[in-house]
């Protein structure tokens, strides 16, 4: 047994067979892609890392290199056959294969699965010898399957250069003459970072779960030699539970070792629905990490002809540590994101406005002189955007009727909406409306009316959550009368901005009126309903703004954020929660598109949190206010605005910059956490620290900033409790910012103490 396993070792190792002659490249590898002029092999270059993929001499494709940046094209990533064994450990199951699919000799986490139409359910994926290298950034490699002539999968490969992140995705084709191919697992990709163990290393994943009102909370998890750790949702929506990111760092076991201890793998998928990401260690510390559309009750049926392609699991690599893995995917999420909006908004200096909501005020007792009286407050504190929530619309007085019957509540704005926008609009605010456009409560006029829209079985009780019932945004009639509900009201009222809700799971899920549908599609097709809407709405109305909301960070993945404006990243606004949260969330959210509202305290009779301390907590991100306004006293409303003032002179680095944390929220030992968000060309930071507890009378040591340059003197100012006077200013040199730091003598001994450091190049 033992020398079985050995043989199967060292088999397995002749994958990668080293030759003494390296390949006499002219210069460096520039970045961007290319291939071996003799091998089947390519190197996809970025910034400061390369992946290389290639095919052995019997087409089966594999990884070859992902880390640090190649200089040249080694003829040591040569890939070479794999050797059929019949051992109990086939080389083909550790082979680095890139799109490992179900079939043959392999027993790890696998990617795809497909049924063909003789009832065989292998498949054996093989190069074709079809590439396809587009500009300096996308590549496209094609498999097919042995014996099925005309069944292929395009392999998509994309680089963000800048970021060191490649996003992958592939098209499965059914080009058989007749016969459908069901797919019933169809993972995004399969990535294998480089073994860390034997080393004296070993790697830790990064993960982000909670629950609602308590999202993104990192979690670490040391990885083991034989253990799979999965993430997934398969509620039909990103989640609480789970975020759709990992992240993979060194951790050392022996004395540190310079040379390794940075690097961090780390990836999202740009999915909005069921999803899963396995990362499944074998006994030797390799890893291979799988991720994609959850493959649980997923299903779809290719008829000749068809093809489908899987979401972007995009991911990187950087030896720069977690800070490192923290800038690029937001910067990566920004750039994707840009490409969606209209070119005036790419302008630097384009902030997403201040916001505020009359959610936790009012609730759903809103009326028009209400909102009116809110909104002259708000115009006068300096809020940009003024945004009405739930309870304008239908019979809503409460969560159980109402939802779905998008006309404007007579009673309640009994000249229409058009009024209080234009109000607004005069008071020189955007204006905006809440929406849940997926649900209906089975108390509304939609439902009575088209029952049969929702997720449901015959003869089967229909599961309400929150009162209501899901709709099927797989229905093409379904789509057609959202989107021309919401865009007839966008027209007739002047709506700047839509919060976009999602409050309940899926269920039940299936395609009525489309029997001849696979039913199983309805996971993906609700998905792509939710994502046709958003682009004909950002088609139509290029600036119109879009929040994506589901009971808070529901629904953040990077699928959606490359398509709205903003997020809301929790229901939880208290702060010290928000601290927790807000540092998970930073891992993939640009600062910017991270709102977070200032609202009433106490949260509950035990605390009162000071105003500044709110403010401090909501500056990290978009600024939004949610307080009742009404009931604010004058010195409060004066504070407030003071605090609005002075986010607007330092928001160009809070939104547009590297957010970046000095001290991690910790819920042990001394309550502290500090970020910094430091501007892209490093001649500014804003450092936010907050001390919620110090539970010994000890003072807070001094905080060394990062990033910036030495050589330049910095002018430095700290707001504590009076947004207007700096409590402290002062000059310092760049080198003396980083090494001994600067001291906050305000944040000593007493809870619920913060600070603002502004620090500007001189
Ligand atoms: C790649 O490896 C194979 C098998 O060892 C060898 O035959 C071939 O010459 C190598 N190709 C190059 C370009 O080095
Ligand atoms: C494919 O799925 C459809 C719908 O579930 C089913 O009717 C059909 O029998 C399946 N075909 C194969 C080859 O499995
Ligand atoms: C190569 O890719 C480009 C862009 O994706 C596409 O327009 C072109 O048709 C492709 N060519 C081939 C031969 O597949
Ligand atoms: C599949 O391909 C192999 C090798 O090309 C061949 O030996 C075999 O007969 C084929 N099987 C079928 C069912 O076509
Ligand atoms: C909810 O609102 C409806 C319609 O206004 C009303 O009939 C019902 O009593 C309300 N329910 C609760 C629990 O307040
Ligand atoms: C708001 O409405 C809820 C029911 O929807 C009610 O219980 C509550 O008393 C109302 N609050 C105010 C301030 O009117």
């Amino acid at each position: 047994m033992r020398l079985l396993l050995i043989t199967a070792i060292s088999s397995s190792l002749l994958l990668l067979v080293l030759l003494p002659c390296a390949y006499a490249a002219a210069g460096l590898l520039s970045t961007g892609i290319h291939k071996h002029p003799d091998l089947d092999t390519w190197f996809l270059v970025t910034e400061r890392s390369t992946y290389v993929v290639g095919a052995t001499d019997d087409g089966y494709l594999l990884n070859l290199h992902w880390g640090d940046r190649l200089n040249e094209l080694d003829n040591d990533l040569n890939a070479t056959r794999i050797f059929t064994t019949t051992t109990f450990n086939p080389p083909i199951t550790y082979a680095q294969e890139e799109l490992p699919a179900f079939g043959g000799l392999r027993y790890r986490e696998l990617a795809l699965k497909v049924e063909l139409p003789n009832g065989v359910r292998e498949l054996n994926l093989l190069y074709s010898g079809r590439s396809n290298m587009t500009g300096d950034s996308l590549l496209d490699l094609e498999l097919e399957a042995g014996n099925y002539t005309g069944l292929t999968v395009t392999l998509h490969y994309e680089l963000d250069v800048d970021n060191d992140i490649i996003r992958r995705s592939y098209t499965i084709r059914n080009g058989l003459k007749k016969g459908n191919v069901n797919l019933s697992k169809a993972l995004s990709a399969a990535w294998h970072p480089p073994s860390a163990m034997g080393l004296d290393e070993e790697r830790e994943l990064l993960t982000l779960s909670g629950d609602w009102a308590h999202e993104a909370i990192t979690q670490r998890t040391r990885l083991r030699p034989g253990v799979s750790h999965t993430v997934q949702s398969p509620r039909g929506f990103p989640s609480h539970q789970s975020y759709p990111y990992f992240a993979l760092r060194q951790v050392p076991t022996g004395e540190t070792s310079p040379g390794t201890s940075n690097e961090v793998y780390f990836g999202a998928l740009a999915w909005s629905g069921s999803w899963e990401i396995t990362v499944d260690t074998t006994i030797y510390g390799y890893s291979r990490i799988t991720g994609g559309i959850h493959h649980q009750d997923f299903g779809w049926t290719l008829e000749p002809g068809e093809s489908f392609t899987t979401p972007v699991f995009a991911a990187g690599y950087t030896n720069e540590g977690l800070p490192g893995a923290r800038k690029r995917m937001p910067r990566h999420v920004r750039k994707y994101q840009l490409k969606n909006v209209k070119t005036q908004q790419k302008k630097e200096d384009m902030y997403n406005p201040v916001l505020y909501n009359s959610w936790e005020a009012l609730t759903f007792n809103i009326t028009y002189d209400k909102q009116i009286a809110l909104a002259d407050k708000a115009a006068a504190m300096g809020i940009e955007l003024f945004a009405v929530d739930d309870g304008w619309f239908g019979a809503r007085d409460n969560d159980s009727a109402g939802l779905g019957d998008w006309f404007v509540n007579k009673r309640k704005f009994p000249h229409g909406m058009k009024p209080l926008a234009d109000h607004v609009h005069n008071l020189g605010m955007k204006f905006g409306l809440w929406f849940e456009p997926e649900s209906f409560n089975p108390n509304s006029d939609l439902y009575r009316k088209h029952p049969d829209w929702a997720f449901y079985y015959d003869g089967i009780p229909r599961y309400e959550a929150r009162n209501q019932l899901l709709m099927n945004l797989g229905l093409p009639e379904v789509r057609e009368y959202l989107y021309n509900r919401i865009s007839t009201l966008v027209k007739e009222i002047g709506i700047d901005f839509i919060k976009w809700d999602m409050n309940r799971p899926f269920a039940e899920v299936t395609m009525h009126n489309y029997k001849d549908r696979n039913p199983r599609e309805a996971w993906v097709l609700a998905v792509e309903g939710f994502y046709s809407i958003i682009d004909k709405l950002k088609q139509e109305f290029p600036d119109l703004m879009i929040e994506t909301c589901a009971s808070g960070g529901g629904r953040m993945d990077i699928g959606i954020l490359q398509k709205v404006d903003q997020a809301w990243t929790s229901d939880n606004t208290r702060p010290d929660a928000r601290l927790f949260i807000q540092y998970g969330a930073s891992m993939f959210l640009p600062p910017r598109i991270m709102y977070g509202w200032v609202t009433d305290s106490p949260y509950d009779s035990q605390i009162e949190i000071p105003l500044s301390f709110r403010f401090h907590v909501s500056f990290m991100g978009g600024l939004g206010v949610g307080s009742n306004l009404n009931n604010m006293e004058e010195s409060d409303i004066k504070e407030a605005a003071g605090w609005i003032e002075l986010y607007k002179q330092i928001r160009h680095v809070i939104q547009n910059g590297d957010l970046d944390w000095l001290v991690q929220p910790s819920c042990v030992g001394d309550l502290v956490a500090v970020s910094q968000t430091t501007s892209q060309d490093r001649s500014e930071a804003v450092v936010l620290a907050y001390r919620f507890n110090s539970v010994f009378s000890d003072q807070l040591n001094p905080l060394r900033l990062r990033y910036l340059d030495p050589k330049h003197t910095y002018r430095v100012r700290v707001y504590q409790d009076d947004p207007s006077t700096p409590s402290d200013e002062y000059e310092m040199s760049g080198a003396l910012l980083l090494s001994r730091g600067i001291v906050l003598p305000g944040l000593n001994n007493i809870m619920f103490r913060s600070a603002v450091v502004w620090v500007q190049q001189k």
